[in-house]
């Protein structure tokens, strides 16, 4: 960056220098080379800095005919310098007067000035910045204020002489802060660096997040495997046990028992044909193949005949199941078998994990055309971090090792949740943990047409 701004002065002091002797040379090719070389620059800066080591100089330029003559003599003085005598010794063109000088001097330094501000806009530096002036002889500053607030600034360049005529003043560049500069000069690597940055950031969430769900997949269709083999197992080894059992003791004799043992059967085959079922409706409903019927549903005929149904299972003796129909009449409009189904299985949930002594509460209101079923158990609630995830497919809440474990494949309530919502409804749920869950079925209620 100060490399730069090197750059940008020292062209703007050798084209300063060159426009105020350019008059006269305007056609001399080799003149504008001369004074435009870096040489040159070099060679008068070299020039400027020696006169403070005891060393007097004299610079004066003419134009002949066919070319100009510069005369730079230095004179190196035998004894040390003594301040205070030495003193320009200027011989003034025709028609000059000091104030004239002056007035010209300041022309050229606005020329300089600007002739700066162009070359670093050239290379592209947009800086803040000012510039201090020097008296050529005495080196002092001409505004004490400019030179006190250059003080502390980040960049000064060199001291240049503007013009090739007067000498009167160096002109020095300031930039106060500069890494603004460099800020704003690297805006482009800095946005285009972010936001590679944002971008390998969010691939990483993304590729994490897809490995985090890869291995709850895993885990969850392992753990489904598991329960699923337990669910078909037990009913297959009741229906073993019956039948070994009629050809064990003959029970063809006996036809009370045999009609018993054939009764347990018959029921195995039907909760492995529901197992089945359920198994193959998830298929179904996840590859949007179920055809959902549209009828008019009786939602408190469902609830009905699944409370009593429920009511009728005896691994639930001694729970208690409170239905409390709406007085208004709850129609909606829906495939009856899949809304019995999604009400069989929460009613299943609430008796499952609420243990023997469940306490179910069932209600079914209508409220703003919503059919609103709600069940409500007093089970071990469901902690506010599963509340969503227990509607995904296989996901079910790790039980803890000293409590007795509740069977299950983790599909009943993605199904709820497939089918409620293929209805147009949603389902909600709200619990206090160690203090039962809640959850609302709500649907559209039936328009007629
Ligand atoms: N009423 C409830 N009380 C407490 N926890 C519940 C209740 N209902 C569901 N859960 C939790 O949500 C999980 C998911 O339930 P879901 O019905 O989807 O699966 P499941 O009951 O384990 O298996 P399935 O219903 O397929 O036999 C359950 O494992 C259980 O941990
Ligand atoms: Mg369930």
């Amino acid at each position: 960056m100060k490399r730069d701004l090197d750059q940008a002065v020292s062209n703007a002091a050798r084209m300063s220098d060159y426009l105020s002797v350019r008059h006269g040379h305007e056609k001399s090719e080799n003149f504008r080379n001369f004074i435009l070389s870096s040489e040159w620059l070099q060679f008068k800066q070299a020039y400027t800095r020696m006169r403070y080591r005891h060393i007097g100089s004299r610079y004066n330029s003419q134009i002949k005919d066919d070319s100009t003559i510069v005369d730079i003599s230095l004179r190196i003085a035998n004894n040390k310098y003594i301040p205070g005598k030495r003193k320009i010794v200027r011989t003034y063109d025709d028609g000059e007067t000091l104030a004239s000088i002056m007035a010209e001097d300041k022309k050229d330094l606005r020329r300089m000035d600007s002739l700066v501000r162009l070359e670093c806009l050239k290379s592209g530096i947009k800086a803040n910045s000012f510039y201090v002036l020097y008296d050529y002889e005495t080196l002092k500053p001409e505004s004490l204020a400019a030179w006190r607030r250059a003080k502390d600034a980040d960049y000064h360049s060199q001291q240049f002489g503007y013009n090739l005529n007067f000498f009167l003043h160096t002109y020095q560049l300031v930039v106060p802060s500069i890494n603004a500069v460099v800020i704003y000069r690297m805006r482009y690597y800095l946005v285009s660096s972010l936001m590679m940055l944002i971008l390998t950031g969010l691939a990483f969430v993304f590729l994490f997040r897809m490995m985090r769900s890869q291995r709850l997949y895993t885990q969850a269709r392992i753990a489904f495997t598991g329960n699923m083999t337990h669910e078909l197992k037990t009913p297959v080894a009741v229906i073993e046990a019956a039948l070994d059992a009629i050809t064990r003791y003959e029970l063809t004799r006996d036809p009370a028992k045999l009609e018993n043992y054939l009764d347990i059967s018959k029921t195995e085959v039907q909760r492995l044909n529901l197992i089945i079922d359920k198994v193959l409706n998830l298929d179904q409903l996840d590859n949007g193949e179920i055809r959902l019927r549209s009828e008019l549903y009786d939602v408190q005929q469902g609830l009905e005949s699944v409370v009593s149904s429920m009511r009728l299972r005896n691994d639930h003796k001694d729970a208690t199941i409170k239905y409390f129909p709406a007085e208004e009449p709850c129609f909606v409009d829906g495939d009856p078998l899949h809304l019995t189904n999604v009400f069989y299985n929460l009613v299943d949930n609430a008796l499952k994990y609420s243990g023997a002594s469940a306490m179910i509460i069932i209600d079914c209101r209508v409220e703003n055309d919503m059919v609103r079923v709600s069940i409500k158990d007093n089970g071990p609630g469901i902690p506010r971090m599963y509340r969503d995830r227990i509607f995904e497919r296989f996901f079910r809440i790790q039980e803890e090792p000293d409590q007795h474990n509740v069977k299950g494949s983790g599909l009943g309530l993605h199904y709820v949740k497939q089918i409620i919502t293929q209805h147009g409804g949603r389902v909600e749920v709200s619990s206090e943990p160690g203090n039962g869950s809640n959850f609302t079925v709500i649907l559209p209620s039936y328009h007629e047409i």
